[in-house]
């Protein structure tokens, strides 16, 4: 079992890893400055008489909109970045968790699983499914295939069109934290049930007036059903806690 203090995380002041650093208080969680995956002399220099087991990568450009107009900012961030921190992990011998997206699937069909083709309809997911690709070639990593989001949700309209298996940041961190520590390797959805973003906003809260959108409303293309199979992770889970 690998302990906290073994654990770097890199999207520290981000969302989820604002949810992790409650999990595992005595990890290391450096800053963007501290610790850019862009910099990899800079990432070689923090690594420095440090005794790290595992490398927990969140950071990214996260933003689809935004990554659509820069999409040059993605590849570094996004591609380049986390093939800085797949080498490094090689390098210093340290098991790799990568947090990647549901939307690396085309979102035709839903309730997908990890071995399904991935085909991802926008240039944030392409950028996503371009660091797994630098995950996958490491064979002691993990890749989370995820969805979450804030407690509260933060829009005034939710689309009544897109399926989801998206929870709050809190649940999925939680999750996370249960396979992070276990002997495992491979890719992993880490989700709840399928359900619109609709249902899942007045999931949050049934008293908060939510207007429906759809999809189709976006200047950026947005996948239907990206909903996800998280059998694998349960049988995983359920296999161990037993
Ligand atoms: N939110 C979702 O719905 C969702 C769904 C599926 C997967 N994911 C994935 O889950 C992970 C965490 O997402 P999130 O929503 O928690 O992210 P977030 O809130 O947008 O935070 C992004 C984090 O990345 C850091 N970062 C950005 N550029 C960096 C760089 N060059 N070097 C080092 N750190 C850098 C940011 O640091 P600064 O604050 O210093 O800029 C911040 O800590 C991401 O990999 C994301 O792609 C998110």
């Amino acid at each position: 079992m690998i302990k906290q203090e073994e654990m770097l995380f890199t999207g520290g002041s981000g969302l989820l890893g604002s949810e992790l650093k409650k999990i595992f208080p005595n990890a290391s969680y450096p800053s963007s400055k501290e610790f850019n995956v862009t910099d990899y002399p800079g990432l070689e220099k923090y690594m420095e008489s440090k005794a790290f087991k595992l490398l927990f990568h969140g950071a990214a450009f996260t933003s689809p909109p935004l990554v659509e107009k820069d999409p040059a900012k993605a590849i570094e961030v996004n591609i380049s970045g986390t093939a800085n921190i797949v080498k490094l992990c090689s390098k210093h011998g340290l098991k790799l968790v990568y947090v990647s997206t549901d939307y690396v699937f085309k979102g035709d069909k839903g309730n997908y699983k990890e071995d399904d083709p991935v085909f991802p309809v926008n240039k944030y997911a392409w950028s996503k499914l371009g660091g797994e690709c630098a995950a996958r070639m490491y064979d002691n990593s993990i890749i989370i295939r995820t969805t979450f989001g804030p407690s509260i949700f933060p829009y005034e309209k939710a689309f009544s069109d897109q399926w989801t298996s998206r929870e709050s940041v809190g649940v999925i961190a939680g999750m996370i934290a249960k396979l992070i520590v276990k002997d495992a390797t491979g890719v992993f959805h880490v989700c709840g049930k399928r359900k619109t973003v609709f249902e899942y906003a007045k999931g949050l809260d049934n008293k908060k007036d939510i207007k429906k959108i759809s999809i189709k409303d976006m200047n950026f293309k947005i996948p239907r059903d990206t909903s996800l199979d998280c059998k694998k992770y349960k049988k995983l889970i359920e296999r161990i806690e037993k």
